[in-house]
């Protein structure tokens, strides 16, 4: 009796010797220790093959070899697990000391960036955003802003025709025309968009972009636009800048003005920047000319506006001293990650 059961704790010593994995060492465990099928539980069964005096010792020797089982392998278990995780742990250490992976990551285009900040400062004041195809018909881009078919003004813009009817549009003012076909007043929109015409130089491409401002009411003034233009060039270009007008001449707008700002770079003394001058031109605006407001079917004896446009390509350039206007479409990393934040 006593030969079979140390005979078993031998063979569980063995079996458990050559076991380096505690999950292997659970199986070897079930093997004998399982309730149903596990080796020690037999021998519990074959009592009852015994005469019944002696099933009370068997039972005994049993029942010891069982506790010795359940403490070996729980000590096993154990000492496996330990090493295990000790593994573990060596196999990720991380060194905290290590220099960081460098991540290079994106940024917004100086032209993105300065079109937002427009945006952020005109919505402030109340603009809402509209948005005109890129593709217009003449009666848009042209006719309904006051310059019909051979009138001199269409040679102040070369066009790229798409067709007789079809162009792309020379002016986001296109959009003026849309909003007061739709809305009456008062409107206070923020166009902006794609523009093109045939003019390519170190400060003019073919396609560029503009913000078209239009404001139209009862009783607006020149001086609401000159006021509004304050606060743009004061956000854009600095808080000591000014503004000042000068006559000139748009056939949609009636006066029409070109709006200078006090050179940003010199305070006004004169510098290569200003040309000398110490004024900057910046935009086109004047107040919306009547034959505009009627041919929208907005009365021009009961409202009057004023409309703005800007190229934004020029705004960015003169705020970051961009050179040429190609480099704000070749994309060039060398130039763009200069506006990484
Ligand atoms: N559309 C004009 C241009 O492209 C700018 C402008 C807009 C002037 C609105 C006056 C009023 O040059």
């Amino acid at each position: 009796m006593d030969e079979q059961i140390k005979a078993m704790q031998a063979e569980i010593e063995a079996a458990a010797a050559s076991i380096t994995d505690s999950k292997e060492m659970y199986l070897l465990r079930k093997q004998y220790l399982d309730n149903k099928t596990g080796k020690i539980s037999a021998l519990m069964k074959n009592m009852r093959d015994l005469p019944p005096e002696e099933r009370p010792a068997f039972g005994k020797v049993v029942n010891v070899l069982k506790g010795w089982a359940l403490d070996f392998f729980t000590e096993q278990d154990a000492r496996l697990k330990a090493i295990e995780l000790a593994q573990k742990n060596a196999a990720e250490q991380i060194d905290v000391t290590m220099p960081a992976s460098k991540h290079l990551c994106g940024a917004l285009h100086p032209q993105t960036l300065i079109a937002n900040e427009l945006i952020d400062i005109f919505a402030g004041m109340g603009f809402t955003i509209f948005e005109g195809p890129e593709i217009e018909n003449d009666y848009y881009n042209f006719t309904a802003l006051n310059t019909p078919q051979d009138h001199p003004a269409r040679d102040m813009q070369d066009t790229f025709y798409v067709s007789e009817e079809f162009l792309l549009r020379t002016q986001t003012s296109a959009g003026q025309i849309r909003v007061m076909e739709n809305a009456q007043p008062p409107i206070k929109i923020l166009s902006p968009g794609k523009v093109f015409r045939s003019d390519d130089d170190a400060t003019h491409s073919p396609m560029f972009s503009q913000m078209e401002g239009l404001v139209v009411d009862k009783g607006i003034t020149l001086c609401d636009l000159q006021g509004m233009l304050d606060v743009f060039a004061q956000n854009i270009f600095g808080e000591n800048v000014k503004t000042r007008l000068r006559p000139s001449y748009f056939p949609f707008t009636e006066p029409s003005v070109e709006v200078d700002v006090s050179c940003f770079a010199c305070g006004g003394k004169g510098c290569r920047l200003c040309k000398d001058t110490g004024w900057i031109e910046v935009l086109g605006a004047g107040m919306v000319n009547r034959h505009v407001l009627e041919n929208c079917g907005v009365d021009p004896d009961v409202y009057t506006g004023f409309a703005f446009g800007m190229g934004i390509e020029r705004i960015a350039m003169l705020k970051y001293g961009i050179p040429n206007i190609k480099m704000l479409f070749e994309s060039d990393v060398r130039v763009l990650e200069q506006f990484r934040g």
